[in-house]
């Protein structure tokens, strides 16, 4: 199976985001990963859409996607945004939505994919009726925030029951992403439940070997 890897640029350079991101499309990322924060849904501040305008020029010609994450209260208000700044895919929490559809179609109307994601303590059951009007469910195996966390064990369980509803139901063209906690010694396991999409955050931008070996660490642990 074709597993895509979706660098996460929060543990990147920020000095050096440009380059960083240019090293992993180089490297053949998939997809681009953006973490927005907004200090609220999550104690943590990132990003906005004019960093997603900046990386644009960067994806683009190369085909690849910007999946963009948003940890934000009342994510609808921001959406007309994010659009504008080139965001290709936009995956909001059920935590946030009270009008999950609405929300879900909003983001396909303006022609873009839309993503549901839940936090570890949100059952499987809240995506039910969702999941024929999604593009993407993207599985949080750390509690959002940070990078650099722990993958939480019982992820993968969640997983594979997840990949089994979709399964039972036709819709294994649903993208099936997982985010947190995420390297070459737990990838194996991820995809072996299910994953579609492995968001990898410090596992890619450490800083130690270069972001072309990290990439290809991560790949060679999944043959
Ligand atoms: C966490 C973010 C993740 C994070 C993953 O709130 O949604 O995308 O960057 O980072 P690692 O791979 O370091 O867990
Ligand atoms: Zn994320």
């Amino acid at each position: 199976m074709n597993v895509k890897i979706a660098p996460s640029i929060l543990s990147a350079d920020f000095a050096h985001l440009g380059d960083q991101v240019q090293q992993a499309i180089t490297a053949r990322a998939d997809y681009i990963h953006v973490d927005v924060m907004d200090g609220h849904f999550v104690p943590n501040m990132t990003v906005g859409p004019l960093i997603v305008a900046a990386l644009k020029p960067y994806t683009q010609p190369a085909g690849v996607l910007l999946d963009v994450h948003l940890m934000i209260e009342k994510p609808e208000r921001l959406i007309p945004d994010f659009v504008r700044a080139g965001a290709d895919s936009l995956t909001v929490h059920v935590e946030t939505c009270p009008n999950l559809h609405r929300t879900v179609e909003y983001i396909k109307e303006l022609g873009l994919r839309a993503g549901v994601t839940l936090n570890p303590a949100t059952p499987l059951g809240t995506l039910e009726d969702i999941l024929p009007y999604v593009d993407m469910i993207l599985i949080m195996s750390v509690n959002p925030g940070f990078g650099g966390q722990e993958y939480i064990p019982a992820s993968t369980t969640k997983i594979a029951h997840l990949r089994r509803i979709l399964d039972e139901r036709g819709l294994e063209n649903i993208e099936l992403e997982v985010d947190g906690g995420i390297h070459p010694n737990n990838v194996a396991e991820v995809v072996r439940a299910g994953a579609t999409v492995l968001v990898v955050g410090s596992a890619i931008f450490n800083g130690q070997a270069s972001i072309a070996a990290n990439i290809a660490a991560l790949r060679s642990a999944l043959e």
